[in-house]
């Protein structure tokens, strides 16, 4: 008989454990070895322990043959960035030598075995949109829309984080199904005891301890059908360090250009030439601001399949419409799946580069060879960039099983059809990115329905069908994680309210998009709510210097510009709750519990923490303020450390609840621009936040162009001290975008 000590506490205290630890103490335990060194023994498995280290912190191994298969990385925008990665840090390798094990099963299966704490958190594994916390999940990484569960998503990239340190990915296109802390080997050295369920009245008190549904098991278990499985293990002194080593590795995060951070609006679907341009007369009239303008599929001659080509009745002249938009400083942005109807000019010479099933009868191509990419972006580069088009909404590249292809199709690659499915997104993005709009030396900020690992360099925001406002908050967490953006994009409300809460939280995402596609709804449809969502554009609008910079930061150094709490120090526990499960013989057979975390508030650019307003807290909220002093943003006064507190719409005269961090500098345009092209060379104020000295890195590149890869940027970092005294220091020589710092306001009084 085994028992281990590690596994003397229930689940249930453990768990209980996280939720009363003192942050401090709690951060200490986490991060005090940034190793786990778990010695588990598996004699029935095999040891990996052939590990390559391209880069400080970065370790790579595979089991079985990876010769045929797609790797993730391998359509990575932008290639490692290996120097980067190396100034981080040289953290230890965070297992023990021997401790990642693996199996090759009679069916084909591969499977890796990663040791994993009864006491580690675990978070991550794409854009799931209901938890951040995936401890003791079982989860199916397979590629689909949002709505099933079980880890089905638009990005179910297959990394995970532990609260450790460290972080996991599992580098090979196929569909992944990871049982987190659950599965118990009968030859592993540590397990928990067994525990009678139905004891005598007497015994239990004798009990080691209550039965649990699910055992907690003692590692992390991933298994692919396929012939190979790369994985990449990724150490940091903290989660954000393992975050970033991750985007790093992935070529670092996007850079989008200025006009992506404005403010974007889709018309519906059948609008033609005349109603776009009247929207946006009605933009400038009602002093909404405004940077792109999407087309949905009226804009094409047909849809679901696809032609690509413009639809001459509704847009008679596209050269002219399209030049007339961005006379006024207004980008185009076109829907489009990649699914080709018969009547498409590219339909005969696709078809051979296509695989053996239709999608809405649409044939579809394979991206992975360079003759299809190459005929895609030819018409498009000729029907649309060259007249000035700035990005896509690529749609339904996700999708369930009944509209996509089947498991068994084939493709003239000869990659599979599942290798296929889980990286269609990515593929298009790559299309899109390198072959299109690289090419032409024209940065975009564009749509995509469906992404997966290592797609943190792609200027591609993710967003979605289902439309549940608190997911849509916490995909804003997920997403930071896993190297992907994500849109809580707003379609239409039920109340005043709602639209104005809705469009806060858009407002403080990676993109401020408004879908009217079916709805036709406009920002001042609602109008008692008018003046507040003006405001919160504006806001937006008046902070572009600062996010503009935290997405360089993102680029530069792999920081998420939106991000989740946990990445934030002295967060890491704050907010989980663990409710016990009660006994009931129809909805609850075996008593499980759930573990309640707080994910309804995320970080905004480095000092900026958002907390909106939604659902049944339309009104009236809790904030959980992590460790450190936190300030009202409005006002600069201290609200406070390591608490919690509740805020309310009317006390905010129905602005965003938004929270700044000690020392914080924050360059914002002193007026609303219109849209990015009115905001160039426009003065800027700095806002500071508390008593002590803090530094921001105000990034400039021309904003539109790749030169910035080439060195042409500039970044003026701008030192504020308590009493307001501040500093200016430029390096590099690039161009200017903004005006002058003309003013430094002390918030704190
Ligand atoms: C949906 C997409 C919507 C809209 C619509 C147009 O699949 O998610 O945002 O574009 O297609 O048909």
């Amino acid at each position: 008989m085994i028992h281990h000590n590690a596994y003397t506490k229930s689940i249930a205290a453990i768990l209980l454990s996280i939720a009363l630890v003192p942050h401090t103490q709690a951060k200490q335990a986490d991060f005090m070895h940034n190793t786990v060194k778990q010695a588990t023994t598996i004699e029935s498995l095999a040891t990996v322990n052939d590990w390559n280290q391209p880069a400080n912190g970065v370790w790579i191994t595979s089991i079985g043959d990876m010769s045929q298969e797609l790797r993730y990385t391998d359509l990575a925008a932008e290639p490692p960035r290996i120097e980067r990665l190396n100034t981080l840090g040289d953290p230890a390798f965070p297992f023990e030598a021997d401790a990642i094990r693996y199996s090759i099963n009679p069916d084909g299966r591969l499977m890796i075995r990663i040791p994993c704490g009864p006491d580690e958190k675990l978070y991550g594994y794409g854009l799931q949109l209901d938890k951040v916390n995936q401890t003791s999940r079982v989860l199916e990484l397979n590629l689909d829309h949002w709505g099933l569960g079980g880890g089905r998503t638009h990005a179910p990239v297959p990394f995970y984080v532990s609260s450790k340190g460290y972080g996991v990915f599992f580098n090979t296109a196929r569909f992944l199904k990871v049982y987190n802390q659950i599965s118990n080997r009968k030859d592993a050295t540590q397990r928990p005891p067994e525990v009678d369920r139905n004891p005598p009245v007497d015994e239990i008190a004798s009990q080691p301890d209550k039965w649990q549904a699910n055992p907690m098991g003692d590692s992390v278990e991933a298994a692919i059908r396929g012939s190979g499985l790369e994985v990449i293990l990724f150490a940091g002194d903290s989660i954000l360090e393992v975050v970033q080593r991750y985007n790093l590795y992935s070529g670092g995060g996007a850079l989008p250009p200025l006009w992506g951070l404005g403010f974007w609006h889709r018309v519906h679907a059948h609008h033609n030439a005349a109603q776009v341009e009247a929207e946006v007369a009605e933009y400038s009239e009602n002093r909404f601001p405004l940077d792109v303008i999407g087309l949905e599929p009226g804009w094409m001659t047909k849809s679901y399949p696809c032609t690509f080509e413009w639809q001459t009745k509704r847009f008679p002249d596209p050269q002219a419409f399209t030049q007339g938009l961005l006379d006024q400083g207004i980008r185009l942005n076109l829907w489009e799946n990649p699914y080709i109807s018969e009547n498409a000019k590219l339909y005969e010479d696709m078809y051979p580069l296509s695989g053996s099933h239709t999608v809405w009868l649409g044939i579809v191509p394979d991206f992975t060879l360079p003759e299809a990419r190459q005929l895609l972006t030819d018409q498009h580069n000729q029907d649309h960039l060259s007249i000035g088009i700035s990005g896509y909404k690529m749609d339904e590249v996700d999708g369930y099983d009944r509209w996509l292809w089947p498991e068994h199709a084939t493709f003239p690659s000869g990659n599979s059809a599942e290798a296929l499915r889980q990286t269609y997104g990515l593929l298009l993005q790559k299309t899109l990115y390198q072959d299109l709009f690289k090419k032409q030396n024209q940065r975009t900020y564009s749509l995509v329905r469906a992404s997966n690992g290592a797609a943190s360099g792609y200027p591609f925001v993710i967003y979605s069908d289902s439309y549940d406002h608190e997911q849509y908050i916490t995909g804003l967490s997920t997403a930071s994680l896993c190297g992907i953006l994500w849109t809580p994009e707003i379609r239409s409300a039920k109340s005043a309210r709602e639209w104005l809460n809705r469009m806060q939280t858009v407002c403080f995402s990676p993109m401020a998009n408004l879908n009217a596609w079916a709805s036709g709804v406009k920002p001042w449809d609602f109008p008692e709510v008018t003046d507040a969502v003006r405001n919160v554009i504006e806001l937006r609008m008046r902070l572009l210097p600062y996010f503009y910079s935290s997405f360089a930061a993102y680029n530069r150094d792999g920081i998420p510009p939106v991000r989740a709490m946990i990445l934030e120090g002295g967060f890491e526990n704050a907010g989980a709750t663990v409710v016990e499960g009660e006994l009931d013989g129809e909805t609850n057979p075996y008593a499980t519990g759930e573990i309640i975390e707080k994910n309804d508030q995320f970080m905004f650019g480095p000092s900026i923490m958002v907390a909106p307003f939604y659902q049944e807290h339309a009104t009236e909220r809790s904030v959980q303020l992590p460790a450190g002093n936190w300030y009202n943003f409005y006002t600069g006064e201290f609200v406070g450390n390591n608490t919690s507190i509740i805020v309310n719409a009317v006390e905010l005269k129905d602005r965003t609840p938004l929270f700044v961090k000690e020392g914080a500098v924050i360059p914002m345009f002193s007026e609303a621009p219109l849209n990015s092209k009115a905001a160039k060379g426009q003065d800027i104020t700095v806002r500071h936040y508390g008593r002590t000295t803090g530094r921001f890195q105000l990034y400039e590149d021309d904003a539109t162009t790749f030169d910035y890869q080439r060195g042409a940027s500039r970044i003026r970092t701008i030192t504020v001290n308590a009493n307001g005294n501040f500093d200016i220091q430029t390096e590099g020589s690039g161009p200017a975008l903004f005006g002058r710092i003309n003013h430094v306001e002390q918030m704190t009084k």
